[in-house]
């Protein structure tokens, strides 16, 4: 039913204004303010909580559907809900879920994720924002870069260092809400693709906030932002889905239409070939995705369950898988697959992103092979 929910959704009301949004690189409002109106924007989080109370593997699929539509709207609603919403659920105390959580699971605030700096990506612990405690508030001071939803969002959730000499361990997140004095964004980034999702750096300077806000232990702070990437690898993999089955449907369709050497290219093995190997790899995928939500859905019950490898399984094979299809969609179309008149372009720009963000394919192996030496 969700996934059916999402699909009407997205055919009829997102599909019709992709191109638009990624030609005018238009903020979707009206569809940020519907999916919130359908549970989308907290699909995770309990109903009494202002969510819609289903699985991760129903987040899943309705992310693979909205992403189908418009890869850039699939990535505003995956921050929300698994880069803010699920930290919140998570480590947010009673006060930060009523204050927080609510409005955001509700979709009437929209929130953002600030890990990464200008020399950090990759190397996240080793951040240079940095918040000092004072009194019963923390001064905040640094930026953060290529923040999704940066520009737009009521709430923010920050990752500082509170204390160098421990690493990792010296890691605190805050929430800091939009307005407060010290905190600005700056215009939205120019990128290759997902044009409608405005990311953007953010500074602090001599940013207060209380101590309510902190989020977590002081110094819990980068397991709090490593567990809740390996949940948001699980919505980059769903949108990473969900752009592939679109660029395939197109191919499929294309050569159903197109007639070279006296009949439909669909009737050629070389066009056959490239099919089924895109829907072999569609498919390969969506079964690494769908066992990575179920495992997160274990693990709201079975304390200490991990599914990092899962995760990054998944978002490694299903990036990369959705760069190859988007390719050999392109070439099923030939010319026209590189013409703007059409959205498959959109999806081969909109694809490389999935190999970078939450997360490198390079990380990803790293994760993997971590697990797989530990035995
Ligand atoms: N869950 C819980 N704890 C974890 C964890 C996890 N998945 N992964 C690591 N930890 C813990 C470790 O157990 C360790 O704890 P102890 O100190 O108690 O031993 C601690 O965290 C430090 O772990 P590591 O030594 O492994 O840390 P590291 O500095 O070597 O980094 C890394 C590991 C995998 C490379 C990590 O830095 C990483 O994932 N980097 C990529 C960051 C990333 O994905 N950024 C994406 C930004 S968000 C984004 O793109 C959003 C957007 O806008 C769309």
């Amino acid at each position: 039913m969700v996934q059916q929910m999402a699909r009407d959704f997205a055919q009829r009301e997102v599909a019709p204004v992709a191109r638009e949004l990624d030609r005018e690189a238009r903020w979707p409002t009206e569809l940020i303010a519907r999916m919130g109106e359908l549970g989308l924007m907290g699909v995770a989080v309990p109903d009494e909580l202002g969510g819609a109370g289903m699985t991760n593997v129903c987040y899943a699929l309705a992310m693979e559907e909205i992403s189908a539509a418009c890869a850039s709207t699939g990535v505003i609603m995956s921050v929300n809900n698994s880069l803010v919403c699920d930290p919140l659920l998570k480590f947010g105390s009673d006060e930060q879920k009523a204050k927080y959580l609510k409005p955001l699971a509700a979709g009437e605030q929209l929130g953002c994720f600030g890990l990464t700096e200008p020399s950090s990506g990759s190397d996240a612990s080793n951040m240079q924002t940095v918040a000092v405690r004072d009194g019963d508030e923390w001064v905040i001071n640094g930026s953060k870069n290529w923040i999704t939803n940066g520009p737009h969002a009521d709430v923010m959730i920050v990752f500082t260092c509170t204390d160098r000499s421990q690493g990792a361990r010296g890691t605190t997140a805050f929430i800091v809400e939009k307005g407060t004095p010290g905190y600005r964004s700056e215009a939205p980034d120019e990128k290759m693709g997902i044009h409608a999702a405005h990311s953007s750096t953010l500074f602090f300077e001599d940013c207060r906030i209380p101590d309510a806000q902190r989020l977590g232990e002081v110094g819990g702070g980068f397991k709090i932002a490593m567990s809740t990437l390996d949940g948001g690898r699980i919505g980059i993999a769903s949108q990473a889905l969900g752009i592939a089955r679109a660029a395939l449907e197109k191919a499929i369709d294309y050569s159903k239409e197109r007639k070279a050497f006296g009949k439909p290219i669909a009737k050629l093995q070389a066009i056959q070939f490239k099919l089924a190997d895109m829907a072999m790899e569609l498919d390969a995928a969506r079964l690494l995705v769908w066992r990575a939500a179920s495992l997160k859905d274990r693990a709201v019950t079975e304390k200490g369950l991990r599914h990092s490898e899962e995760s990054a399984m998944a978002k490694l094979f299903a990036s990369e898988m959705a760069t190859r299809v988007a390719h050999q969609a392109m070439q099923v179309f030939g010319g026209y697959g590189y013409s703007q008149e059409y959205d498959l372009e959109r999806h081969y720009r909109d694809a490389r992103i999935t190999e970078i963000y939450e997360g490198t394919s390079e990380i990803m192996r790293i994760v993997i092979a971590a697990n797989a030496l530990k035995g």
